[in-house]
């Protein structure tokens, strides 16, 4: 790649550098000159992580080739800092008004909100938001973001006092405001180890197919390539509560963006070069893509080996045949007696969607495979010890040779609970002779090979006497799962122990059944399996009170719960 000469003033400071012409203004600012405050999200303009002002206009760093910006004047947010232990007042507002929260997005926003009050000073709140329209955030809701430009902008911020010392019911500062503020707080998304290689995975296109052939000869002869890896060289299961998930698919693909093959390379671009190079061919198969055909006899079986999988028997129950990962069941009294004893009968169905949970900092793992054995992680999980306690169960490592490190987390939300990439990554510096490999997912490998919320669907009957009194609930939830298990099997049993809601209900039947299909994998998300059925359950009082022709909250107050009563789970209420 040829390489041209630029001069770069970057917060104040000139250097005339070598850059190659293919290389982002974004690659060069965090990368190359490790300006670490210039995040990145997506790598295609869209979530505003890597803004920076270009000769005073905010631009997406990653849209601008670094050639591009010879002589030009760069700020990123550091600039925003007035000096060391001081924060500016738009960076003291953002920590008073809890406009920071993971803080992955906090040094984009700011340079936004510089930028507009630099050209716009008494900006409307409608120009504000327009303004920021460019920046995601995912924690904060945007409101908090929003009011603190605006009391800058109008004049009316007046940083907090100092709080008095902490004690319960009191004020209290946000410890880690002012790191992440200034973009001095580092998550592993920044982390650059010396002599590091970067990792690149190739998915598959197909939701399910057996791998044929897999040639990756001539990846392995490319430039800066250190190490490829198929399935075939990692012959590890993996998971938290069923041990169903390949490293790397071997021999059969389970859902459209599994990942077939990995690469360790010197450079980004080399590694996805790589990638490209490795030949894959499949064999389509049927797959199974819907919860009730994967439960029917005869179903095409997302795992045959299923039997085998729980590794903790008599806590979670597969069913080898059916395609449940997960089977909870919760009885309470007889319900075919309450639904005797009611005037009307009601069934409806709810559906949930999956959803992703779009952490601003997707998964990222760099590790290092030492000589002496010792394994370093520096992950953004937000569960490190059951990364260690699983990584140690799979590679039959006592605990005490595996450190986990887990600086800031630029927002998680569930979807880095357990363990994902950090299995892979070390396989890939074991096979590149014990270097540290980072592999950071793009924003389409969250969507398509790391975990989302499963979809549910609810099936809810109850039984109702005419003056509203539920007598029996009986209440089926369909999880799909996806692909794999993976922290689902809990989503799934914690959900049935909501599954009948806050009523007092005498008889009630809840199967809470964990489904694999050929779709991507499931996971913990925000308060996992009981906001899912309590969506569907108050849906349903709402319905059956309207078909009764009672006030949803009369209907409500007749059946709650009260002292002494007890839920599906049994305990005294
Ligand atoms: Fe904005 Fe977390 S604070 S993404």
């Amino acid at each position: 790649m040829s390489v041209r000469t630029i001069t770069l003033t970057v917060n104040g400071e000139t250097s005339t550098l070598e850059v190659p012409v293919g290389m982002t203004l974004h690659q060069l600012l965090s990368e190359g000159l490790h300006h670490h405050e210039v995040k990145s999200g997506c790598y295609i303009g869209e979530c505003g992580l890597g803004t920076i002002r270009l000769n005073g206009r905010p631009v997406n760093s990653c849209l601008v080739f670094a050639v591009e910006a010879d002589g030009a004047a760069i700020e990123t947010s550091a600039a925003e800092t007035p000096e060391p232990g001081r924060l500016s007042d738009l960076q003291q507002a953002f920590v008073d008004f809890g406009a920071v929260q993971c803080g992955f997005c906090t040094p984009g926003m700011l340079v936004s909100a510089r930028a507009l009050l630099a050209r716009t000073p008494k900006p409307t709140r409608a120009e504000i938001v327009e303004a920021l329209a460019g920046n995601y955030c995912r924690c904060t809701g945007y409101e908090p973001i929003v009011n603190a430009v605006e009391a800058v902008a109008n004049g009316t911020y007046v940083p907090k006092p100092a709080p008095p010392a902490p004690y319960v019911g009191g004020e209290a500062n946000r410890l880690d405001g002012p790191a992440k503020v200034t973009g001095a707080a580092t998550f592993a998304h920044d982390v650059v180890v010396p002599g590091m290689l970067i990792g690149r995975l190739l998915v598959s296109p197909h939701a399910k197919a057996r791998i044929k052939r897999i040639d990756v000869s001539k990846a392995k002869a490319m430039p800066g390539v250190k190490a490829v890896l198929t399935g075939e060289d990692v012959p590890w299961k993996l998971g938290l509560y069923m041990e169903d998930k390949d490293i790397l698919a071997r021999g059969i693909v389970h859902h459209q963006g599994e990942a077939v093959a990995a690469v360790a390379a010197e450079t980004w671009l080399q590694a996805k070069l790589a990638t490209l190079a490795i030949e894959v061919e499949y064999e389509p198969l049927e797959p199974v893509l819907d919860v009730h055909e994967a439960m029917k006899d005869g179903a095409p079986q997302v795992h045959p080996g299923l039997a085998e999988y729980s590794w903790m028997k008599g806590v979670f129950f597969p069913q080898p045949g059916h395609n449940v990962a997960h089977h909870q069941k919760i009885r309470k009294g007889d319900t075919a007696k309450g639904m005797a004893e009611a005037d009307r009968v009601f069934e409806f169905r709810f559906t949930n969607p999956p959803v992703q949970h779009v952490p601003m900092e997707t998964h990222t793992a760099i590790v290092t495979a030492r000589p002496d054995g010792e394994v370093e992680i520096v992950t953004s999980a937000q569960s490190p010890f059951t990364v260690r306690h699983l990584f140690c169960h799979t590679f039959g490592l006592p605990l005490h040779k595996v450190r986990v490190r887990v600086p800031y987390v630029g927002g998680g939300f569930g979807g880095k609970a357990g363990i994902h990439l950090e299995p892979l990554v070390y396989c890939l510096s074991k096979a590149a002779g014990g270097r540290p490999v980072k592999l950071a997912a793009t924003r389409e490998e969250e969507f398509n090979t790391l975990p989302s919320r499963q979809g549910l669907e609810s099936i809810v009957r109850t039984g109702v006497t005419k003056d509203g009194r539920i007598t029996a609930l009986e209440a089926t939830y369909l999880w799909d799962a996806g692909a794999f298990a993976d922290y689902g099997v809990n989503v799934g049993r914690a959900a049935a122990y909501s599954g009948a809601g806050p009523y007092a209900i005498p008889h009630c039947k809840v199967d809470s059944k964990v489904v694999y299909t050929n779709k991507i994998h499931g996971t913990a998300y925000r308060g996992f399996g009981h906001l899912e059925v309590l969506w569907g359950i108050e849906r349903n009082m709402d319905l059956v009170a309207r078909a009764l022709g009672m006030d949803p909250y009369e209907f409500r107050r007749k059946n709650l719960l009260r002292v002494g009563e007890t839920p599906i789970t049994g305990e005294p209420f």
